[in-house]
């Protein structure tokens, strides 16, 4: 489970706001990913995701204070999350990571987890 000392080392929450700002950005003009977010800002969801990443990699735990507990795979049940959604959603977290280029070993941490997530996030067994 991540530390303290990991959120630190990879840069705290300058590096969760840069890495979710520039995600959101490529959400916002993917074809495939936008009309699945129910409101036009996507400024809120933004802050959401962002909460809660600095909460898994061990920073501020504002996310279950604000949300509870994440329950992740049934927050994402009214969405249709079948393997372009998911593909989508990893292609544009590859370019947020890109950009934000932690050192290799951290960006590999993160990616691996981001990966292993966002398969388990799928819920469109016909699918698969
Ligand atoms: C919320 C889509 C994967 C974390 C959402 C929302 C959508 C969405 C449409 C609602 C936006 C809102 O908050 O108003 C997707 C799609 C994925 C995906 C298509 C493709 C696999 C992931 C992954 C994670 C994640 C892998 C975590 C690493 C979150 C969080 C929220 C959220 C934390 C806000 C939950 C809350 O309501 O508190 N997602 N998501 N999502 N997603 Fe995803």
């Amino acid at each position: 489970q991540p530390s303290p000392d990991f959120y630190e080392a990879v840069g705290g929450d300058d590096t969760f706001h840069r890495l979710v700002a520039a995600f959101y950005r490529g959400v916002a003009e993917d074809q495939v990913l936008r009309p699945l977010y129910p409101e036009e800002d996507l400024g809120p969801a933004e802050e959401r995701f962002r909460l809660f990443l600095m909460q898994y990699w061990g920073g501020p735990r504002t996310y279950s204070e604000q949300r509870g507990h994440p329950r992740l795979r049934m927050r994402h049940a009214p969405f249709r999350v079948g393997v372009a959604e998911r593909d989508a959603w990893l292609s544009r977290m590859r370019d947020a990571m890109d950009e934000i280029a932690l050192p290799a070993e951290y960006d590999a941490t993160i990616w691996e987890y981001f990966v292993r997530a966002a398969d388990f996030m799928v819920n469109h067994i016909e699918d698969i």
